[in-house]
């Protein structure tokens, strides 16, 4: 059993730190791609402060679409195109995009109406992407470089301890 730590008096330095622990503990020994991004997306839910939603978008090979992922939240849109929301955005540039407030991003898909402010972080893998990582908040300005930065080191950690999993080929 993973027991979740109560990390809310951490600062959130301290707080990255202690879910970079926690996520590779989580993800020892366990290579599957959709598998590790079910229980990242619910150590990341249950352990950062003001989300509505926390999940992931994988790539469709037929389509090249987005497609909803493991995620924790209410029930999400299912298919984004590249280039378009948030994701699609990251998912193109290949870099992490940090929205202050997603009602003046150009294009933003609104999945929940409790979405003020939104982080989406690519994952790569040998050059190709594997997914997008993407995180709700009802709170406008939620997040911010050092979130941007907290989640890219625990996206390396997923990147290392997953392999292509058996799922649709991905
Ligand atoms: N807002 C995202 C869509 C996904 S949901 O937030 C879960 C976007 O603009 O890409």
């Amino acid at each position: 059993m993973h027991t979740l730590n109560d990390l809310s008096r951490l600062d959130k330095p301290a707080l990255y730190r202690e879910l970079e622990q926690s996520l590779r503990s989580l993800l020892a020994g366990e290579p599957d791609l959709v598998a590790c991004a079910a229980n990242m997306a619910s150590l990341l839910y249950w352990s950062l402060p003001d989300l509505n939603w926390a999940g992931f978008y994988l790539p469709d090979p037929v389509s090249g679409d987005l497609l909803v992922g493991p995620f924790q939240g209410k029930p999400a849109c299912v298919r984004i195109p590249p280039g378009q929301g948030v994701c699609g955005t990251a998912a193109v540039r290949r870099e992490t995009v940090v929205v202050a407030n997603v009602h003046e991003f150009p294009g933003h898909i609104a999945c929940d109406s409790a979405s003020n402010a939104e982080v989406v972080v690519p994952v790569i893998r040998d050059d190709r992407l594997v997914g997008v990582l993407d995180l709700d908040s009802p709170v406008p300005g939620r997040f911010d470089a050092d979130d941007a930065r907290g989640l890219e080191r625990l996206v390396a950690i997923f990147v290392a301890a997953t392999a292509v999993t058996t799922c649709a080929g991905r």
